[in-house]
């Protein structure tokens, strides 16, 4: 192996049933150090657990963090990553945002490679189940000055995972906020960043207080155009065309969204990728002409919306019902991911056993 490795004294007893999502961590995570003068070092896999912070380590404080989600998948003792280098290089847009240390894309994705490749028997291979990467980095410099930090920690844990929703592939509802934003114009909003998620959590904390499993994020200046869900890209099939809000510096450029948009083709459907106002959308489901709606995200992977709340009304799509463009997207996107379909487009990368 590349990296150094410290063995744990024994290894933990593999989840049975429901996984649910986040709920379990394997044996291992990488671990790596970042400082001026030493550049990345100390590169290690080491036991997944606790680890030490000073009170006074500065993400504590300002949240200089980023983070990216990724997936394993196994089918056949085959394993798996889904577009990787699209990660790696949202990573350093992320990083390059929060002025934090780049990590080139080769050594991002042999890091990821080298740890799934020794936590393979931890990725399930039930329906829809998947081993979650969440690779991470936050400001580890102890100081409480507001700057940009001089040393930098960078983790990759796993985590065996089901669905997403307690809903599963079933539609969720989703709530259009209207008084809170979540991003604006040269704020954040295209990084995976960790303040992002804390500053969205009122909303959906209400969201969730009137029965709906998320919200839909209007745009921060008019409370008018319609961005994206919490945790997902969203998707409007209106007649023959999908709308969805542009990648233009508030929304998330999601690698799901990016998937599925090139998947369009093969289903002749046409695609805006424009802005559109939350009431151009009702009138839409109003006049019965919006088919379908979805999310797109790696966690979520593709979820049905069946129902929009907004302004105290609820509008319902699609008889709260998987459309057949949401299920036959869900089925080639994931044939594609497990290796049951055919790759045309090169998006899978297979992890082989002899990588170390
Ligand atoms: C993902 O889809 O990977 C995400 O990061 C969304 C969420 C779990 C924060």
């Amino acid at each position: 192996m590349k990296y150094k490795f410290i063995e744990r004294d024994k290894l933990k007893e593999k989840p049975q049933g429901e996984l649910g999502f986040g709920k379990y961590y394997t044996d291992y995570m990488f671990e790596m150090t970042y400082t001026e003068d030493e550049g990345w070092h100390d590169k290690k896999i080491r036991p997944y657990g606790p680890i030490e912070v000073d009170p006074s380590v500065m993400v504590l404080h300002y949240a200089q963090e980023t983070f990216e989600g990724l997936k394993a998948y196994k089918n056949d003792g085959k394993v798996y990553l889904f577009r990787p280098e699209m990660n790696a290089k949202r990573f350093q847009s992320s990083n390059e945002r929060m002025c934090m240390p780049k990590i080139d894309t080769e050594e991002f994705i042999n890091i990821i490679e080298e740890l799934v490749n020794l936590e393979r028997d931890w990725i399930p291979d039930s329906e829809g189940a998947s081993l979650y990467i969440r690779p991470f980095m936050f400001a580890s410099e102890k100081n409480i000055g507001v700057k940009v930090a001089n040393k930098y920690t960078f983790l990759v844990s796993l985590s065996p995972v089901g669905q997403y929703y307690k809903e599963g592939i079933n539609p969720v509802k989703i709530y259009v906020e209207d008084k809170y934003i979540r991003a604006a114009q040269g704020g954040t909003g295209f990084v995976k960043c960790g303040g992002n998620y804390a500053a969205s959590l009122i909303a959906q904390q209400r969201a969730e207080e009137m029965g709906y499993t998320q919200v839909l994020w209007l745009d921060g200046k008019e409370r008018k155009y319609v961005e994206e869900v919490g945790s997902m890209n969203a998707m409007f099939l209106i007649d023959d065309t999908i709308y969805t809000a542009p990648i233009d510096g508030t929304v998330l450029p999601g690698v799901t969204r990016d998937s599925v948009i090139k998947l369009l083709d093969e289903f002749d459907v046409k695609l805006k990728e424009e802005h559109f106002t939350i009431d151009f959308l009702i009138d839409m489901i109003e006049e019965g002409r919006l088919k379908e709606a979805f999310g797109t995200g790696t966690a979520a992977v593709i979820s049905p919306i069946g129902e929009l709340g907004y302004k105290g009304n609820s509008y319902i799509i699609n008889e709260f019902k998987t459309g057949d463009l949401t299920k036959k997207l869900y089925d080639r996107l994931t044939g594609i991911q497990y290796g049951r379909l055919e790759d045309k487009y090169g998006w899978r990368r297979e992890v082989k056993n002899d990588h170390c």
